[in-house]
């Protein structure tokens, strides 16, 4: 098989990630013999600085053309960067949400289960983890509050910042849908959150979830508050298998669910639209305070890759390679900076992404 692949290093440890992601699909590709075809574009600071934007549009273009996207990260320090206090459509995160917007990837795919290895890296009781967790969120991607209007006048003398939060029951339709189809090969549990007891917008959710819910006997489908599920990660993630959720909740929750595994360098995720496309790339950010040092766990955005050859390739028996070969590194005892514990073998981003590497096997 022949893939055509986007790549978008963008900012921070970005650039590194992605080499060693690119590096293990290189090797996926001799071990399995497919040809992986990488093509990099700019977005994010690394394209403000060429180009003035975070995302241009010759940049999307290609990017549409592609099989698939393999992003890494992007944005400089919240607060404290050259790219912060400038228009919000010309900050590198805009590249995001444009590219997002772009190419119709409204479902965002977000796994968080503990690895055994990094058991005692994850911040809860033992007792609370029992023997893992396991859970996916499917949070909508292009809605919400990320998307509507926003403003900032000032009001009778004050300054006041408006931002809207809106969903049609079309987009709640075929995220809801996503989430089901996922259940089904999964426990058969969808978990909807929402804020129904003070926002319209969650009531529709509600509605159109309870409606699509109808078409999934098997699935099991329950409600809960945005607030309570905050809580219910911490005190019982056991309970969870496919949390289905609106842009923000999600943007929230999702750190909160990847936190609990012991490190947000170890999660994958995947942006689909309708078809077989997606854009790939991990849950974490562009680090940047440790960009460039070789510190950086590459394994989110090989997980990453990884779920771009089952998701957008089929290619299920070399998703299963990738990610035998990081189980196998983590059982040998290799782990990276941020996943270290006493006892184990340190290594860097480059050696971590080699070991993988040197893994993979049919
Ligand atoms: C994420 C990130 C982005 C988001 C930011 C960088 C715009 O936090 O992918 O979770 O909020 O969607
Ligand atoms: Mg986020």
């Amino acid at each position: 098989m022949k893939c055509n692949i986007v790549t978008i290093p963008g900012d921070g440890i970005g650039p590194e990630i992605v080499r060693e992601a690119c590096l293990v699909l290189e090797k996926t590709g001799e071990v399995f013999g497919h040809e992986f075809h990488f093509q990099p574009i700019l977005m994010g600071g690394c394209s403000i600085d060429r180009y003035g934007v975070p995302l241009t549009d010759e940049a999307l273009e290609t990017a549409k053309k592609a099989d698939a996207v393999l992003l890494g990260a992007v944005g400089g320090k919240v607060g404290n960067s050259k790219w912060y206090d400038v228009a919000p459509n010309l900050r590198p995160e805009a590249g995001l949400l444009a590219i997002r917007k772009g190419l119709g990837l409204f479902a965002n795919l977000r796994p968080a289960y503990l690895y055994q290895e990094l058991a005692k890296a994850c911040p809860l009781k033992p007792e609370l983890i029992g023997d893992g967790f396991d859970m996916i969120i499917v949070r909508e991607l292009t809605g919400g509050l990320y998307f509507g209007e926003r403003h900032t006048d000032v009001v009778d003398g004050v300054e006041t910042a408006v931002d809207t939060l809106t969903y049609n029951e079309k987009e709640i339709r075929r995220i809801a849908v996503k989430a089901f189809e996922i259940a089904m090969k999964r426990r058969k549990k969808v978990t909807s959150v929402d804020k129904a007891n003070v926002l319209d917008s969650s009531r529709l959710w509600r509605k159109v979830t309870e409606e699509v819910a109808k078409d999934y006997p098997e699935v099991e489908l329950e409600h809960m508050l945005v607030d309570n599920c905050a809580m219910q990660l911490v005190m019982n993630p056991r309970q969870f298998d496919v949390i289905l959720t609106e842009n923000m909740f999600g943007d929230i929750l999702s750190d909160e669910a990847s936190m609990i595994t012991g490190s947000i360098g170890m999660l994958s995720s995947a942006s689909l639209n309708e078809t077989k496309f997606g854009l790939y790339e991990p849950s974490h950010g562009s680090a940047p305070d440790i960009a460039g040092q070789d510190i950086a766990n590459p394994i989110a955005t090989i997980l990453s890759a990884a779920m771009m050859l089952s998701y957008s390739f089929d290619l299920d028996r070399e998703a299963q390679a990738i990610r035998d070969a990081v189980q196998k590194v983590l059982t040998e005892g290799y782990r990276t900076a941020d996943i270290y514990q006493e006892g184990f073998t340190k290594v860097g981003c480059g050696k971590m992404g080699e070991l993988i590497r040197d893994r993979i096997v049919k």
